[in-house]
């Protein structure tokens, strides 16, 4: 265990007055990877509604573009709040989950209900990536004390589970029960 002397702490707590803008720095670096995630979603979506069947799949996808579309607006916002520019740092976790979508629906043929299972689960493992991510810039910016900020990133996260029930609507009611027919 580490004791005040001898070496520096490998991790400091937020006792020093330099832990807050490091916490803030790391916030505000989450905050600048989920708005390019998000400007990336609003250019895969309509990739996803266009290559799915079910007319229910078709609309979720295209209210959460609708929504997405929003969550874009909202980091705006935020970032105008923190008097900062808003800026887009490269989310490499949902580039892969987008590639993921655009292989299943490569790999799968136009018009099937198969098609639609792998474009739901693919959008269901963003859905709980953003969920992840706003639950937890949620908590984060209420112990930074942005209590604001942090009623509109719940605002988000809230889209984002209720669009993440839809799809498991969609799939449970429609698509999973044709897929299986197809097989
Ligand atoms: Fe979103």
């Amino acid at each position: 265990m580490n004791t005040e002397s001898g070496s520096e702490p490998k991790f400091k707590t937020k006792t020093s007055p330099k832990a807050e803008p490091a916490l803030n720095e790391l916030f505000l670096d989450s905050l600048r990877d989920i708005y390019w995630a998000e400007n990336h979603l609003v250019k895969v979506l309509p990739k996803m509604s266009q290559a799915a069947t079910s007319a229910k799949l078709v609309e979720a996808l295209e209210n959460h573009l609708a929504e997405t579309k929003e969550h874009v607006s909202r980091l705006e916002v935020i970032f105008d709040m923190l008097g900062q520019v808003a800026v887009a740092k490269k989310c490499d976790a949902m580039e892969g989950l987008a590639k993921e979508g655009e292989g299943i629906v490569e790999g799968t043929d136009e018009g099937t209900a198969t098609r639609d299972v792998g474009i739901i689960l693919a959008s269901q493992k963003v859905e709980h990536y953003e969920i992840a991510t706003y639950g937890g810039l949620t908590q984060l910016a209420k112990t930074l004390g942005l209590d604001e900020v942090a009623e509109i990133l719940a605002q988000t996260l809230a889209e984002e589970k209720l669009a993440d029930e839809l799809l498991t609507e969609v799939a449970e009611n429609e698509v999973n029960y044709q897929a299986a027919e197809e097989a």
